[in-house]
């Protein structure tokens, strides 16, 4: 993951104590900024803990011994949303999903209808081991009309990448994570709360202590965290966030829709198949590897040949298809030379095809952006 060198510079400065008013100001403008980034008026939490730290922190917070879960669980992160709940000793319906497919709105709808027992809704806004998009706002717009439902979503590689607005689309629980579309490296978590989510969080009694929200809420308030903020992360991010503003949120979403747009239709212009046929995530594209050749030596051959990392499938899909990342400092030139380097490495491992087809497709779209 490239962390912009401003960033890397300002995480290199003199450490400083995180109970002065030199830390407070910094934490106050990175509250704000999480706001402007989260499009809400609700606090956005940051967490000393990677992403999966903020999935654990938004069930303990919301829901109760016994509670009934609906996750959707589509790949390994929709499978973690189900751990985490049964780790917490909640009951688990997983609305399964064929890897590569989005769930359809209509069946968490139906499952909700079924069952009244149901508190919440798990969901990822992007699944990254497939580089699906869950309607995430089909799914607030069922959940919202319940006062007894909350949306709880994974916007790990969701917040900063496409549209997630938390206010308006009415989720309940976002979470975030540094080493995605926050271009920092990995440590820190954040998650906002609704007003409904902080009614669940009234009546919840599920352990917390480190993650307790209504500490980091009181803390939130006076600019500081209950324990030891992750310091030099903070620092990080607060420069991220400045970076964000200037870009603005809308141009953001836009880098990463062309990006992944040029990226999709070089693959598909070298006859590659996509393994997301109708709703690609933005953060990343998941490209089915030549079977004869198969996704490990695509993978080997980047990384050898030319210093690229690509991340293989998991469980099903490894071996089958690589995926390439959107997020983060990734630019148009990043894009080009990645898409060259695909077809490089496949014409040297036997793949027939038009050379330079993709390159052409992906600096066609890129010249318009
Ligand atoms: C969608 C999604 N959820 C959860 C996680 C887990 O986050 P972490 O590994 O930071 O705990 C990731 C990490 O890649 C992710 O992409």
């Amino acid at each position: 993951m490239a962390v912009p060198s401003e960033v890397l510079i300002e995480m290199a400065k003199p450490i400083i104590h995180h109970r002065t008013s030199e830390f407070e100001e910094i934490f106050a403008e990175v509250r704000e900024g999480l706001k402007y980034i989260y499009d809400t008026t609700q606090e956005v939490f940051i967490l000393a803990a990677s992403g999966t730290g903020a999935m654990e922190a938004a069930i303990a917070n919301t829901l109760s011994r016994g509670d009934k879960a609906l996750v959707v669980n589509g790949g390994k992160f929709g499978e973690r949303w189900g751990k985490i709940c049964r780790a917490y000793g909640l009951e688990v319906e997983e609305l399964m999903v064929e890897w590569g497919h989005a769930v359809d709105p209509a069946d968490i709808k139906k499952a909700l209808d079924k069952d009244s027992s149901i508190k919440a809704v798990l969901v990822q806004a992007s699944e990254t081991s497939t580089g699906v998009m869950h309607p995430t706002k089909e799914i607030a717009e069922i959940t919202g009309k319940r006062d007894d439902v909350i949306l709880i979503v994974d916007g790990i590689t969701g917040v900063g990448v496409f549209p997630l607005p938390f206010d308006e689309y009415g989720i309940d629980v976002l979470v975030g994570g540094s080493q995605k579309a926050f271009m920092l490296p990995p440590g820190l978590s954040f998650a906002a709360m609704s007003e409904k989510a902080w009614k669940f969080n009234e009546t919840s009694d599920l352990p917390k202590f480190y993650f307790d929200f209504k500490a980091a809420l009181k803390s939130a308030e006076k600019n500081t965290t209950p324990y030891t903020p992750a310091v030099t992360l903070v620092i990080g991010l607060a420069e991220v966030l400045k970076m964000f503003r200037e870009e603005g949120r809308e141009n953001m979403h836009k880098r990463h829709a062309t990006l992944s747009l040029a990226v999709r239709e070089a693959m598909k212009a070298i006859g590659l198949e996509l393994y997301v046929k109708d709703t690609p995530s933005t953060a990343l594209t998941t490209i089915v590897a030549p079977p004869e050749i198969g996704s490990g030596k695509v993978i080997k051959a980047l990384s050898e040949e030319f210093g690229i990392t690509v991340a293989n499938g998991q469980d099903q899909a490894k071996g089958v298809i690589f995926r390439v990342s959107h997020i983060g400092d990734i630019s148009k030139t990043d894009t080009l030379t990645m898409v060259a380097a695909i077809e490089s490495v496949l014409n040297g491992l036997g793949y027939k095809f038009d050379f330079g087809a993709g390159t052409k497709k992906a600096s066609e779209i890129l010249s318009k952006a």
